[in-house]
């Protein structure tokens, strides 16, 4: 099984899994093969290391797509005859981006961009940087620009987090969560009570900052623009179950890591989103695990090397052991669905030989023997 059996028919590519296990350099190694086979394809970045971005010619920040040179894969000696494009989302500018989409004028959209309170809150929101993914993913996608979106996703503690977004957003901008604070003669500032208002008060004469002034504002502001908002997350949401959307569930072997992809599955399943199939990353390569060479060794290098070789020997054959009992577990929950595994190389993948060297495996169309 190949990756490119996987995204056959599909235009949306969502790489999720828990944080540290490879996300980011498969979603690129993903997205760089799909195009190495004749694609248009963009891949969204959320944190790639410095030296990655740099081998995809992304900038320290922006919210746009950029090509990725050809002649560097002419120069790494790869053949591409296809178009990589590659992005690092912005999560503020893209809710900066949905507050110029939805204000009615220009003053509004203004009065919200400056106000202290959206500054604040789009940066924190809880589950922001996931749904601006989304968001931004769907945005391309309905421009329909590219053959394939490959989604990578931010490293959230949980990645079930990621799945909830949409509606997490829409809960936020409710219309009825909003509206307590916009009627501030009625309940809205008596829930703040007379205790904050003398606070605010001190805190006006202390910093200058009328935060009371920046809160009415803002949610008078953007509560005119909510229902809008809302109903685009609706729709953004949906986007996550459409057909041509599909989910590929990035691992690492350890315990916690496969525990939480077979959470993930689940929740996929409970869902009812689409699932492309496992990719574990980061396995530890061991030979036959009863093999004794501790003998041969020290034979061949002496007594005290050949001991230490020979115990290094034995701990990667244990790490190996045991990331395939990992596999095995996360594959007894799959089923007959699709794994595929990833070597740990022996460097970090920061260039476009070392997705290259990714791509290997993913486009292998071999399936794992555990
Ligand atoms: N198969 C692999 N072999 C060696 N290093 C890898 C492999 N996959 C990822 N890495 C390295 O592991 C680190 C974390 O990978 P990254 O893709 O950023 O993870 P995530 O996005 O899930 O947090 C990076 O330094 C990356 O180069
Ligand atoms: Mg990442």
């Amino acid at each position: 099984m190949s990756v490119a059996d996987l995204l056959e028919g599909k235009r949306v590519c969502i790489c999720a899994g828990a944080g540290g296990v490879g996300k980011t350099t498969t979603s690129a190694a993903v997205a760089m093969g799909m195009a190495a086979r004749g694609l248009k394809v963009a891949v969204l970045t959320i944190d790639p290391a410095k030296r990655l971005a740099n081998s995809l010619g992304l900038p320290e920040l922006g919210n746009e797509e950029r090509m990725v040179d050809p002649e560097r894969f002419a120069e790494a000696g790869l053949e591409m005859r296809g178009e990589l494009w590659a992005m690092m989302l912005d999560a503020k500018r893209t809710w900066d981006e949905v507050i110029e989409r939805h204000a009615p004028d220009e003053k509004t959209r203004d009065a919200v961009l400056q106000n202290r309170i959206y500054q604040e809150l789009s940066n924190a929101v809880a589950g922001s940087t996931e749904y601006m993914a989304i968001e931004k993913l769907f945005e391309l996608h309905h421009e329909g620009r590219y053959d394939l979106l490959v989604l990578d996703t931010p490293p959230t503690r949980n990645a079930l987090e990621f799945l909830e977004a949409p509606e997490r957003l829409s809960r936020f901008v409710d219309s009825r969560s909003l509206s307590f604070f916009l009627k501030p003669g009625r309940l809205g500032m008596k829930v703040l009570g007379r205790g904050s208002g003398l606070l605010f008060g001190v805190m006006k004469r202390v910093t200058g900052i009328d935060l009371l002034a920046d809160l009415s504002e803002f949610f008078q502001s953007f509560g005119d623009m909510a229902s809008g908002i809302e109903e685009r997350a609706a729709r953004v949401g949906q986007l996550l179950g459409e057909r041509e959307t599909t989910f590929l569930l990035v691992t690492s072997p350890q315990r916690d890591a496969i525990d939480e992809a077979i959470f993930f599955r689940r929740r996929l399943r409970d869902r009812r989103l689409p699932f492309g199939g496992a990719i574990v990353n980061r396995m530890h390569e061991g030979a036959d695990a009863d093999a004794d060479v501790s003998d041969d060794l020290e034979a061949l290098l002496g007594d005290k090397l050949g001991r230490k070789v020979a115990r290094n020997f034995e701990d990667h054959h244990r790490l190996a052991e045991h990331d395939r009992a990992g596999v095995r577990r996360l594959m007894r929950e799959l089923g007959r669905e699709p794994l595929i595994a990833v070597p740990l190389l022996d460097e970090d993948v920061y260039d476009l030989e070392g997705l290259a060297e990714i791509d290997e495996y993913l486009f292998a169309g071999e399936f794992v023997q555990v």
